[in-house]
């Protein structure tokens, strides 16, 4: 039968401090001045590199090697984080939403059999990120469920759109609207009322994540649900159009708005009886608004009016808070994730991050499921984040203090592993400010060398590595990866890239004989959970990606 003992490594002691690094968005690209972590002064990610060349490598991070649908998808923080702690690869949601769709298997499912009875009489509202990213959602998605939907009987249908420029180039959201209307005048041309009703940036409006800052979320509430905003428009290109007119307007913080018809009334508030469709496959920046949604009980802010609606996630995004009830796809099982069975041979863990990526080292890494699984034997540590501010004016963000409370947490001696998320390089990587993002990568690596220096103290062990590349690249390049130019000049790339990322491992603790293994050159993500089991002295589960590692005498 199933048993949660993990059998003894042959050859590897327990009891060493393993301490789990991830660098957020830090991956591997050739020199150049758009790539900030060569910029950077990295002193110890370059020791890294330049230490043990069988202490060194790179692993694959994106595509199928996290269960993206294609090779062309970039990685991003949660099939990154959920291979890093489950140590297998799930077909995650971007590919479980395309083949529910494809078959047309989401329309027989629970889910949707939930929100249809809406139809008849009442409105369907799909709030989403409108973006062909494949991070959090994908716009073709979007109009096969219009479609769908439509065919399935609903007459009215709204969209309230969440524009990207975060995970795609920055104003690329005129484009993505230009392609909604027209297949909303698709549908409108066969009776079907149709329409984009509200609309605002991403990173302003309702797509907060951890609880960083629930205004964000109250300002989507009031467009979407009250049909309240600052900006009226007549359509939605109009809108992003005049609002991008702004100084220093981005599409990742356009302010919200509402679309109003010829009398100036809001065309899609929503009303009892209505049917909500979150169309996001991720999780973390859907679960503050799904809450907003189905909860009676809510204090986060005041919803004014809460709506008696039928609420549906693309998927349901929370598996231990069983958050939303209802969703169209069901999400991927991930289970028997590293994190629980090493809590369950007694390996006690810590995980530290900032608010922004606090949830990706407990939330991501325990299979997309809050809480602990055994209070007495783990700690989680947030830090809180700045917030209201894009992290380019705080490049530094909280890397400091991340490393300061793991150090503590290393030299208290009441951990077998430590586990943290340093942000900086993605976060500020996101913002497109390449100055900035140089001292961000400078701040990793700082903390970085205060974590190592306490593992050396106490003679551990460190794994160092990364979830996805963001910062090694900051511009749009062609085949030959020169950039591309656009009117004579770079395209800024906010979003992550498709390069590999550098994994180390060392530390006084680490047996001699230790190396990586040379065959698994195409090792990625999910062979690191087989890995750290090995330095806590265990064999991994069978199923699991195999290690990387290997022994020699
Ligand atoms: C975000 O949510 O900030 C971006 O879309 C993806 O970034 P992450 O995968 O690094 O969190
Ligand atoms: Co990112």
């Amino acid at each position: 039968g199933f048993s949660w003992k993990l059998a003894d490594h042959p050859k590897l002691p327990k009891g060493k401090l393993v301490a789990m690094i991830v660098l957020d968005g830090w991956g591997e690209a050739s020199p150049d001045k758009y790539n900030c972590i060569h910029v950077a002064e990295t002193p110890t990610m370059d020791s890294l590199k330049n230490g043990a060349p069988d202490k060194w490598r790179l692993v694959r991070a994106h595509g199928t090697a996290v269960g993206l649908p294609t090779e062309d998808d970039m990685g991003n923080s949660e099939v990154g984080h959920n291979a890093l702690g489950a140590g297998r690869i799930y077909a995650q949601g971007a590919k479980l939403v395309d083949l529910a769709l494809a078959s047309g298997k989401i329309y027989e499912d629970e889910g949707f059999n939930y929100i249809k009875e809406s139809f008849a009489t009442n409105t369907l509202h799909l709030i989403g990120l409108m973006s062909d990213g494949g991070v959090h959602s994908r716009l073709d998605q979007l109009q096969l469920l219009l479609k769908g939907a439509s065919q399935h009987g609903a007459k009215s249908i709204r969209v309230h759109v969440l524009t990207d420029g975060r995970d795609v180039l920055d104003g690329s959201s005129v484009g993505f609207a230009e392609i909604l209307e027209a297949e909303l005048s698709d549908l409108r041309s066969q009776g079907i009322d149709a329409q984009v009703a509200s609309g605002g940036g991403r990173m302003y409006v309702t797509m907060d994540r951890y609880e960083n800052d629930w205004e964000v979320v109250k300002r989507g509430w009031d467009a979407q649900v009250l049909g309240e905003a600052p900006h009226k428009f007549k359509n939605v290109v109009e809108a992003i159009k005049t609002l991008r007119e702004a100084p220093g307007a981005n599409d990742q913080y356009l302010p919200p708005f509402v679309i109003v018809d010829d009398s100036g009334k809001p065309v899609g508030p929503i009303v009892d009886g209505d049917a909500v469709v979150t169309f996001n496959f991720r999780a973390d920046r859907m679960t503050m608004l799904a809450q907003a949604l189905e909860y009676e009980n809510f204090d986060k802010f005041d919803r004014v009016r809460v709506p008696k609606i039928r609420y549906a996630g693309m998927l349901q995004y929370d598996g231990e808070l069983k958050l939303p009830s209802h969703y169209l796809v069901s999400p991927p099982l991930i289970e028997r994730t590293s994190g629980e069975y090493l809590v369950h041979n007694g390996v006690r863990t810590f995980a530290c991050s900032e608010t922004v990526k606090f949830g990706h080292v407990t939330f991501f890494w325990n299979g997309n499921r809050s809480g602990y699984f055994n209070a007495e034997l783990e700690e989680y540590v947030e830090i809180p984040s700045d917030s209201g501010i894009t992290f380019n004016v705080q490049p530094k963000m909280k890397a400091l203090e991340i490393g300061e409370k793991t150090r503590d947490a290393i030299l208290s001696g009441r951990f077998d592993q430590v586990r943290v998320n340093i942000p900086n390089g993605d976060m500020v990587g996101h913002t497109g400010d390449v100055e900035a993002t140089v001292v961000a990568c400078k701040a990793a690596d700082e903390a970085v060398k205060m974590i190592i220096d306490a593992v050396e103290q106490v003679g551990g062990i460190y794994v160092v590595t990364a979830d996805h590349g963001n910062a090694e690249d900051m511009v749009k390049r062609n085949k030959k990866g020169e950039p591309i130019l656009k009117d004579g000049e770079v395209q800024i790339l906010t979003s992550h890239t498709l390069q590999p990322v550098p994994i180390a491992i060392g530390g006084p603790g680490l047996a001699a004989g230790v190396k990586f293994r040379k065959d698994v050159p195409s090792g990625g993500l999910a062979n690191v959970a087989a890995t750290v089991m090995n330095l806590h002295g265990f064999v991994a589960p069978d199923d699991y990606e195999t290690t990387l590692i290997e022994v020699v005498d």
